[in-house]
Formats: C-alpha cells, structure tokens, sequence
C-alpha cells in the first residue's frame, strides 16, 4: 500500500490526514496517510526514506517547510522563490520540493470574488505561510503589499526575497484594501492583536489564515467594522487538493462534505 505522511512539530492537530484519507476513498485509491512528529536530527532520515521509496509522498509543515530545503534533490520555482516546501514528491528518483500554499492560497482568494489586482494588501506577520501569500499577492497584481511583523529578523530575510514589499513598524496600520492575519494570535480564542483598525474605514477584506476557530477576534473586529471577512479554510482545502493531484493523478472534488471534515 502506498503511504503517504504529513511532518511537522507539533503535527497532532493536523487535518491533513482527515482530508487525504477522504479523497483517497473517494476515489478507491489504495494507500494511507498519516501524520508524524519529527525533530530536527530526524529530517534526514525522513527524506532518505522518500528517496528509499518506504514514503511516496509527503506534506510539509512548521517548522520544517524552510528547514527541509537543503536535504532536497531539486525544487520547483515557486518554492526556489518562496524557499517554502509543503510537498515532497518523487520524479526519476529525483526528490522533489514544491509549495501548494502559493495555489492554496490564490484558489481562496478567487472563490471570496475579492480581486486582488491594484489593491493595497497588509500583512501581518511574517512566518512560515508569509512567502507563498506574496509570492500568490504578486502574481495576482497586487499594486502594494506592507507587512508588518512584532520583531524584525523575518521580515528582514522577506525583503530579501521580495524586494518590492513595505516594512512597516509593528502597531502602524497603514491604509489598505485587505489585511491579512498571518500570525499565529487568534488561535487560541480569547487572543488579541494590539492593533487598532477604527481608523480604516468600510468596504475593505479582513482575511485570516486561522480557520480553526472559525472566527478570530481579528475577523470579529472586521466583520463589526463593516468589512468583509474570510478565513484560511479554502486555502487549506485547495493546498491539499493540489498535492492530492500531484500524487495521484487525480483533481479530489472539494464539495461541503470535505469543507465540514475540517469544521
Ligand atoms: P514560524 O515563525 O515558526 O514560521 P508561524 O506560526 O508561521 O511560525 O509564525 C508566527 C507569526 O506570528 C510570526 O510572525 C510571529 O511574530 P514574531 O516573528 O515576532 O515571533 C507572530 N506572532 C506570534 N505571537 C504574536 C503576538 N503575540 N503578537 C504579534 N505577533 C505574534
């Protein structure tokens, strides 16, 4: 049977197992997915065993979709230029990094019908998942893109990879059209960001990556200030649908059965 795996630490709240192993009924495919806690010393060996074929394929998640890069034969653009890989995958005993998070991403974004060419977008946040979303931000035409992070380090190393992105001091709201939370404040409940957005006016896009729980107080906050609010469900769907179909030749239909399974 085929077994594919899902690395990442901590890895036990992960639905990617409960989404694969769905479309892989679905379409009478024989093979597994599971999910597995690595350290960093463990890596190596991980990957050996792509090479080694004992795993066909694989997801990657925090905090290893940067780490991983080094131990990889060769790696597809859009995650040479994000230097961000959530899937592995096998191609003439070559072992392959690509980034699903970049289509995730802009399949989410078309099905909120918000269009993103000449739009302001604010970032908050700069880790993992922040590559790929400039990286889709720029290829949908973004015409400015801020991001703002609480410590500088990884903003820094963005602008490296992304000359044409703002900094912006941590608790400035510039003005913008979308902003996106991409940290990790709002997953537990009662968390907060110590930003104030009453100055912002109507009619703009509060997204956040967060999708469990299903509204943070950053899109609560959106959401009573008049905006239009969405969370990181469909870009989470999207990213697995397409490692899906890079594995298994298959386009998983994403239907509301599928969308309840990560409720
Ligand atoms: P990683 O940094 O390992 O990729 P992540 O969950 O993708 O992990 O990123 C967490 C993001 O949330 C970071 O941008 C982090 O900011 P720092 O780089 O300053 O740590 C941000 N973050 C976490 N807690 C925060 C808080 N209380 N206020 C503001 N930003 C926070």
């Amino acid at each position: 049977m085929k077994k594919y795996i899902v690395i990442g630490n901590p890895i036990e709240h992960s639905l990617s197992p409960k989404i694969h192993n769905f479309w892989l009924k679905k379409n009478k495919i024989l093979a597994e997915y599971e999910k597995k806690k690595l350290t960093d010393v463990e890596l190596k060996d991980f990957v050996l065993g792509v090479k080694k074929k004992e795993i066909d394929g694989a997801n990657v998640t925090v905090p290893f979709k940067q780490k991983i890069i080094p131990l990889l034969d060769r790696l597809s653009l859009e995650a040479e230029q994000t230097q961000s890989v959530n899937t592995l995958y096998l191609n003439n005993n070559e072992i392959i990094g690509h980034n699903t998070d970049i289509i995730g991403f802009e399949r989410g974004i078309k099905d909120t019908k918000f269009e993103i060419s000449n739009k302001k977008i604010f970032i908050l946040g700069a880790g993992g998942v922040v590559p790929s979303i400039i990286f889709s931000l720029n290829k949908m035409k973004a015409s400015k893109i801020s991001v703002s992070n609480r410590t500088q380090d990884k903003v820094l190393n963005l602008k490296n990879l992304f000359e044409n992105i703002v900094i912006v001091d941590w608790g400035v709201v510039p003005e913008f059209d979308m902003v996106i939370n991409a940290t990790s404040v709002g997953l537990k409940d009662d968390q907060k960001l110590d930003l104030d957005f009453s100055k912002i006016g109507k009619g703009k896009f509060f997204y956040d990556v967060i999708y469990n729980p299903k509204e943070t107080n950053f899109l609560k906050i959106g959401k009573k200030l008049g905006n239009q609010t969405e969370n990181g469900k469909k870009m989470f769907i999207y990213q697995a649908a397409e490692a899906f179909k890079i594995w298994h030749n298959v386009q998983p239909e994403i239907n509301n059965e599928v969308i309840k399974l990560i409720e």
